[in-house]
């Protein structure tokens, strides 16, 4: 059967205005409309976010964006995969945003994206981080223990121990944002998976 093509003018809105007198036409429009303007501006959206992480340093050495892009650079430089270089870029994404979930923030934004490996090892970084110094603050540093049964532990620990909490060096010889900036398109024009409906 012939596709349907429904003309409309630029200006068109639906009638509805409670999501229930929605006509299946309009909801479809909707989500087209929705689907076309909000995949086509995300990573314009995700890299201005990492560029906002500029500035503060929160009292390290390098600023948060340094930070993000010194991970993603040794990440690289070991010989990852564009998903978990990808996933090193913007992990720490949602530090001013989500400050008391940040990991989870990150791995939302990233998982219909990447693979499940990347999106396992963003959402639990801040845990296997910990094993390099919570020791020292009064928590536990062993706490990634209760994922030793993954099979992403070793991605976990290998994302933090050798590029996230490396990551803080004003010395080291940090890549441009302008370097990733072709991977993170590459990324975020795959087609989305996993529509949450619940
Ligand atoms: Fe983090
Ligand atoms: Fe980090």
């Amino acid at each position: 059967m012939a596709e349907q093509t429904i003309e409309r003018a630029d200006d068109y809105r639906v009638a509805f205005t409670r999501m229930s007198d929605g006509t299946s036409e309009e909801l479809n429009h909707i989500i087209e409309q929705a689907n076309e303007h909000l995949h086509g501006h995300l990573v314009n959206n995700l890299l201005g976010s990492l560029q906002g992480l500029a500035g503060p340093t929160l009292g390290y050495r390098v600023d948060r964006l340094e930070h993000s892009l010194q991970t993603a650079t040794r990440a690289h430089r070991d010989g990852a995969r564009i998903d978990m270089v990808v996933a090193a870029l913007f992990h720490d994404v949602g530090d001013m945003l989500a400050p008391a979930n940040h990991s989870e923030l990150a791995a939302a934004i990233l998982e219909p994206y990447l693979d499940e490996e990347c999106t396992w090892v963003v959402r639990h970084h801040g845990v296997f981080q910990g094993y390099h110094y919570w020791d020292k603050i009064g928590l536990d540093k062993n706490t990634r223990d209760r994922y030793r049964d993954s099979p992403f532990f070793d991605a976990a620990a290998h994302f933090c121990g050798a590029w996230d909490q490396e990551a803080f060096d004003p010395s080291y010889d940090t890549l441009p944002l302008s370097f990733f900036e072709p991977m993170a398109r590459e990324v975020f024009a795959r087609p989305a998976t996993g529509f949450k409906t619940d």
